[in-house]
């Protein structure tokens, strides 16, 4: 079976094509931080309206890279939620239409699913059962995974995303956005010592999360007037640390908890590479293996829709053609694959 997968959730426009014999055959991508960046966060009008301009075209490119005509598809699988509702209608209304049109069967897919499902595009792939660390600008979750849609949420966020919390403590250092990237960036040359960040919720048990209060020890660290670039490198270094030793805190005790042994990273804090590190450390230090996506299949893509879609569309998943976007959507709301969609 041949998907086409849509990706337009929040700031990157993804499509991808995924057969289920022969792979990913492409995947393409915009991104519009440039756009965003300007604002120093996502401006969800104009992601919807840049949406609107960029799908078309990359569709186009995705079946032309993917050498495959439109009669070659067989189904189009497009972000249904959650993100934001705007640019979500746009990629959902394009996708369904397209598959109205070619007459094939659409579904839409939770974004969160195709996050963690992401590992499953690499040549070494996860086997089922795992416990999924999924970090986006959105989204700190620890899920244990059974199979395709039967997740049980160990833990969540109780304020900030970790994303979230990278994209705000950049901001305060005035470094540029998204702020993940640009925090290890700088963090690089930072000496971790100088400023010892609090590791929140880890002194006591459970697996939820709490990063609003990094954000504001960086609020209170930071020196009044012009910073330095080697206090900013300093303070992003001391964060990150802080960020990267919570969340592998959590996972150990997760890992402890479910007794599984193996663990996936996906989304867009999964790209950062002192995390990747500290992950492997800790999962091969205890006989465990960790998986994740390549860097570029950690962020926003539509190679995960298409992948994620593919495996719910040959179960014989369908979406009705009076569909709505869901901008607030659990991913443990998701049945069980081939199950009949709530
Ligand atoms: O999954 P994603 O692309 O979009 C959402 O679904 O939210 O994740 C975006 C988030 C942003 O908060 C961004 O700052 C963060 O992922 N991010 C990183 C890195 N690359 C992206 N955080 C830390 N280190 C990175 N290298
Ligand atoms: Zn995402």
């Amino acid at each position: 079976m041949r998907v086409l997968g849509i990706e337009t959730s929040c700031d990157d426009t993804g499509v991808a094509v995924y057969d289920t014999d022969r792979g990913l055959l492409s995947h393409c991508l915009a991104s519009q931080v440039e756009i965003h960046a300007l604002y120093g966060g996502v401006v969800p009008e104009l992601a919807a309206r840049d949406h609107v301009k960029l799908l078309m075209p990359l569709v186009e490119k995705a079946l032309k890279d993917a050498k495959t005509q439109a009669e070659e598809i067989d189904g189009v699988a497009f972000t249904a939620g959650p993100g934001l509702s705007g640019a979500l209608l746009v990629g959902a209304s394009l996708g369904r239409s397209l598959a109205w049109a070619w007459d094939v069967p659409a579904l839409g897919v939770h974004h969160m699913e195709g996050h963690l499902l992401a590992p499953m595009l690499e040549d070494v792939a996860p086997s089922f059962p795992f416990v999924a660390l999924l970090v986006s600008g959105g989204h700190s979750l620890l899920v244990d995974v059974l199979d395709v849609g039967r997740y049980s949420l160990l833990g969540g966020t109780v304020d900030d995303a970790v994303g979230e919390a990278f994209d705000k403590t950049a901001k305060l250092l005035g470094l540029g956005y998204p702020g993940g990237p640009a925090i290890a960036k700088a963090a690089a040359n930072g000496h971790p010592g100088r400023w010892t960040f609090p590791r929140p919720m880890t002194d006591r048990p459970g697996l939820d999360f709490s990063f609003s209060g990094l954000k504001t020890f960086t609020r209170n660290t930071v020196p009044p007037g012009d910073l330095d670039a080697q206090t900013v490198a300093d303070i992003a270094c001391g964060f990150q640390e802080a960020a990267v030793d919570t969340l592998v805190i959590k996972c150990r005790r997760a890992l402890d908890q479910t007794g599984r042994k193996r663990l996936v990273i996906a989304g867009g804090v999964g790209a950062n590479v002192l995390l990747r590190e500290r992950l492997k450390e800790m999962t091969e230090a205890s006989g465990r293996e960790v998986f994740y996506p390549r860097p570029q299949f950690c962020t926003d893509n539509g190679a995960m829709i298409a992948y994620a879609g593919s495996v719910r569309l040959a179960a014989g998943e369908r979406q009705a053609l009076d569909f709505s976007v869901r901008p607030r959507w659990r991913l443990t709301e998701l049945p069980p694959i081939g199950g009949v969609r709530a």
